[in-house]
């Protein structure tokens, strides 16, 4: 085997690890426990700098390499990942001679990155879209928290859910809610502040955990859905906090457009039903339409329903009667479903001559004596 010098020991002190270039090769060496070891330094799972990484000893007594990425972590030693795991990071054999570390200019063993047949989040990787020419799929996401065990009336949940029951019923469409607070899901951890290709399609948190419950919204809004109503309700001049929760873990969507000028979604259209005790309604539209416009999402005209009863208005036990016999929320919810769809069978090459304004006539607000 041909050996290539790399550095002196001396530059490599024990208890220390370090990246260095080869000729063709970009390798990391260690000096730990009194010998020195050299693997592949770019991760097999997504390409994390290992020389970056922290060590530890696990159960089995070996010390191991953590990416600083996802924590993926291989042997010192062998490069092989942790028992029960066939994945190995490209290993090096290294001599050291007259003070110099020579690594071999090859690996003695190749990386190996295993695949797995029963993938759980194959759909998702391979981008098994679910949409046909003519499917009317309407996700309806409710981002409103209460209590599971105590539930209350929502404004914005009963706004999006007669939204659907409208889609269903005029055109057909096939409906699906996802109640964001039934779903568990962690934060996102932000591993793209790590390196903008830290953050990965699929997320690495649901490669982690397949359980996790953002897979439902990636599948549904990703894969499924040709229309996307979301329901929040205004929470301190903004979204509500799960909205948020939710939006951050779908950096991975937005990301890839970042690393790869690869479009997730496309010809996907989004619309939203924003309601509060008090206002600023126009500031969360300004939000969600700039977030959702980042992720790929089309908008029809009059893309939101609005509605407040304004600042002053502390008697919040009289909101939900209120909304509930606005005629305007009746009527603005229709028309909202009615340009989303429309905008849709518009993308797909139906023929749509309406055009509807889901805006507010004082004349319909809803009154406490009505
Ligand atoms: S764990 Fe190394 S890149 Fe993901």
């Amino acid at each position: 085997m041909h050996y290539i010098p790399l550095i002196p020991l001396s530059e490599l002190p024990e208890n220390t690890h370090k990246s260095v270039r080869s000729d063709k090769h970009t390798i990391v060496l260690f000096h730990y426990e009194g010998t020195v070891t050299a693997l592949g330094n770019s991760c097999i799972h997504e390409g994390g700098d290992l020389s970056q990484g922290s060590i530890q000893r696990l159960e089995d007594g070996e010390l191991y390499i953590v990416c600083p990425w996802h924590g993926w972590q291989y042997s010192l030693k062998s490069g092989k990942a942790p028992q029960g795991y066939r994945d190995r990071q490209a290993l090096y054999d290294v001599i050291v001679e007259n003070g110099m570390i020579m690594v071999s200019e090859e690996p003695s063993r190749e990386a190996f990155r295993a695949v797995h047949d029963d993938d759980p989040l194959a759909d998702l990787r391979k981008m098994e879209y679910q949409t046909t020419k003519s499917s009317l799929n309407v996700l309806g996401i409710s981002t409103t928290n209460m209590n599971r065990d105590l539930p209350r009336p929502s404004t914005s949940e009963t706004a999006l859910q007669s939204a659907l029951d409208f889609a269903a019923s005029e055109f057909g469409a096939a409906t699906k809610m996802i109640r964001i607070r039934d779903l568990d899901f962690r934060h996102c951890e932000g591993y793209y502040s790590r390196h903008e290709n830290a953050c990965t399609w699929p997320c690495s948190i649901s490669e982690m955990d397949p359980e996790d419950g953002m897979n439902a919204v990636y599948r549904a809004m990703v894969l499924w859905a040709d229309a996307v109503i979301l329901a929040t309700p205004i929470r301190w001049g903004n979204a509500s906090s799960l909205f948020y929760k939710m939006a951050e873990r779908l950096n991975t969507v937005q990301n890839q457009i970042t690393i790869h000028d690869r479009v997730l979604i496309k010809n996907k259209v989004a619309s939203f039903i924003i309601t509060g005790g008090q206002d600023n309604v126009q500031g969360v539209a300004g939000n969600l339409n700039a977030f959702f416009s980042d992720l790929g999402f089309t908008f029809p005209p009059f893309n939101f329903v609005g509605w407040s009863r304004g600042w002053i208005a502390e008697d919040t036990e009289n909101n939900y009667n209120t909304f509930f016999r606005s005629r305007y929320v009746k009527r603005s919810v229709k028309e909202l479903v009615t340009n989303t769809l429309h905008l849709v069978m518009q993308i797909k090459g139906m023929d749509v001559t309406d055009l509807h304004t889901p805006k507010p006539k004082i004349s319909e607000a809803g009154t406490l004596s009505e």
